[in-house]
């Protein structure tokens, strides 16, 4: 490595070292984020060393993590993208590819999916003309069953997009069969859910498509970021053609004629010949992400799987020290599934003598960061106002959760001492706001 640079990288280590003085955790004063990045001094070096070479444009080490990823995740093929919801918006646009021939998705066409969700799993679906199709989630795992996806399906239906709510993963494996008895496309949103199994599996595996986030408050970040992961190969084509202004061409930038074949194509009315590196075979968008982004996940990449046991056991430690606490539903793990945990979520008993509003303000007073469930029901937010879907049955438990639920914090910069903090924040209020109260959590569990 040259002097200059290997002295810098030096001087990189010592101010992470200074900024990193240990601050003692006071209970009521130190903020306690429901969501969070967790950087060491390797992912600061890693960003300035990419920095340092000023190669800001997706290439090598952009090739590098959708390769390693791939394998982490066990699909073939892994594209980096600038965000989790343009991931999202590449894999429902792929869905609608003349490549896709007789089976591609058509405006009016229908995708099942859920109204209690975050906006982007939701708005490509309406960005590409199609028609979501909202069924209810059960309480407790926050995910649709089979039963109720099932029952929504109409001679319009062609897709499944379903988030692992939280890091709960939906009946997958289930729901994937489902979906290849009614020749229906299945997504799943694994933004909140990198690391979490089912049947022994990773999310994410099971259908034909599924997306990540690398926003901070994910499993592990680029500041910003996402990606796209698939074993089929033409889904592949398709999705890295869209994320790349609709090329047809997939040279890296400064390679030619990989392909052996640039000045031989005829594609469309262009006179044979025509470069194929600006040959546009879909009417794409640049969402491709950088070089920095990747240097980033790469380092991150490295910690991802204490990442996910250090919210496992977070979770854990919330779950035990709250078990039995009146007025609230606790989170289950989906039958079968080892979630890794994004939050945990609560929902408050309607008939709790308190509100979810006076129990947030309570703990966020403690400086303890708290977020609703996303959207709760989106339906009912005016950007959907003028938006056509369908509703299946009756939102019953999504509008509970828009009243009743929020989520606090798992994420690995949280210590045992904060996590026992938050439980006995939960417990104290509860305590005081329902004496003389006698009642029990009387939602059910996977009630719908
Ligand atoms: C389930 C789900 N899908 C998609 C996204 C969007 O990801 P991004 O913020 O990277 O666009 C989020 C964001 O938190 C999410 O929770």
């Amino acid at each position: 490595m040259n002097d200059h640079k290997a002295r810098v990288l030096e001087e990189v280590r010592r101010y992470h070292q200074d900024i990193q003085a240990e601050a003692e955790f006071v209970p009521g004063v130190t903020e306690i984020w429901p969501t969070g990045a967790v950087h060491d001094v390797e992912d600061r070096v890693a960003l300035v060393e990419a920095a340092m070479e000023l190669r800001v444009a997706a290439g090598q080490k952009a090739r590098k993590f959708e390769s390693v990823f791939a394998r982490k995740l066990k699909r073939r093929k892994a594209l980096l993208t600038t965000s989790g919801s343009s991931a999202n918006l590449l894999a429902v646009s792929a869905l609608t590819s003349h490549r896709l021939q007789e089976v591609r998705l058509r405006p009016g066409d229908e995708v099942i999916t859920v109204a209690a969700a975050f906006p982007t799993t939701v708005n490509p679906i309406l960005q590409n003309g199609l028609v979501p199709v909202f069924v209810d989630v059960e309480l407790g795992t926050y995910n649709p069953t089979v039963d109720m996806v099932a029952q929504a399906i109409g001679p319009k239906t062609r897709a499944i997009m379903l988030a692992h709510t939280v890091g709960n993963p939906f009946e997958v494996a289930a729901m994937a069969e489902l979906a290849a008895e009614h020749e229906l496309f299945l997504i799943e949103d694994n933004c909140d859910a990198v690391g979490s199994k089912y049947d022994g599996e990773p999310t994410g595996t099971f259908g034909d498509m599924t997306t990540v986030s690398f926003y901070p408050a994910h499993h592990m970040t680029m500041g910003e970021g996402g990606c796209v992961l698939t074993s089929n190969l033409l889904f592949a084509r398709i999705v890295e053609s869209l994320r790349d202004w609709g090329r047809d061409c997939w040279c890296e930038p400064g390679e030619s004629n990989t392909c052996l074949k640039r000045f031989s194509y005829q594609m469309g009315t262009l006179p044979a010949g025509y470069d194929h590196k600006y040959i546009y075979s879909h009417v794409g968008y640049n969402l491709k992400a950088t070089e920095l982004q990747a240097a980033l996940g790469l380092s991150q990449l490295e910690k991802l799987d204490d990442f996910c046991a250090a919210r496992r056991r977070n979770w854990r430690r919330l779950r035990e020290g709250l078990d039995g606490v009146p007025y609230l539903l606790l989170p289950e793990a989906t039958p079968r599934s080892d979630p890794s945990w994004y939050g945990f979520v609560i929902t408050l008993d309607p008939e709790a003598p308190f509100t979810t509003a006076e129990l947030v303000d309570f703990l966020e007073n403690r400086k303890i960061g708290t977020r609703r469930l996303f959207g709760g029901n989106l339906i009912r937010h005016p950007a959907y106002a003028d938006q056509p879907y369908r509703v299946v049955g009756e939102l019953t438990n999504t509008d509970i959760i828009t009243t009743q639920t929020f989520h606090v914090g798992v994420y690995p910069g949280l210590t045992d001492e904060m996590i026992d903090y938050v439980v006995a924040s939960i417990k104290e209020f509860v305590e005081v706001r329902g004496m003389n109260v006698t009642g029990s959590a009387s939602l059910a569990v996977s009630s719908v």
